[in-house]
């Protein structure tokens, strides 16, 4: 089972970043944890961080995973593209944020990316990756 994870714009900034809202882990630290959850339960994991919009939508194109983890950050909330190209691979998606986006401002309830996710975990921290690699274990393992 190969993974793709995908962390959207200023999410290099975690740990210096608004910590009450994100948390004081860094994104290298964050990463540590993915990887070796995936080892932990069978999966080969590789991660892209990019601050930029076409950079992901290249990525989701090459379609060279089975399943996709995403925080597209601020781009859940005005994306088109990134939902049309995920939308144009058919992998299992699993929209993923550090916060939760609904005990937030309006503008961050609206996610162009859920509607093309199988499912979307919001609000656990760090632990919101831990989870999804669960779930897309579980999707992937029912084949
Ligand atoms: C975020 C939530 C988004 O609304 C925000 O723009 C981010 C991070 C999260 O992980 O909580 O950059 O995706």
């Amino acid at each position: 089972m190969k993974i793709l994870v995908i962390h959207g714009p200023n999410l290099n900034m975690l740990g210096k970043r608004e910590p009450e809202t994100y948390g004081t882990l860094s994104l290298g630290e964050i990463n540590r944890r993915i990887k070796a959850e995936a080892s932990e339960v069978g999966m080969k994991v590789s991660i892209l961080q990019s601050n930029s919009e076409g950079e992901i939508i290249d990525a989701v194109q090459k379609a060279d995973y089975d399943g996709l983890i995403i925080n597209p950050a601020a781009y859940t909330h005005t994306s088109i593209a990134i939902r049309d190209a995920i939308a144009s691979v058919a992998r299992p998606t699993i929209e993923v944020h550090i916060s939760n986006v609904y005990k937030r401002e309006e503008f961050r309830k609206r996610s162009y990316i859920a509607e093309v996710s199988q499912g979307q975990i919001t609000g656990f921290g760090a632990e919101s990756y831990v989870l999804a690699l669960h779930a897309l274990k579980n999707i992937l393992s029912k084949g």
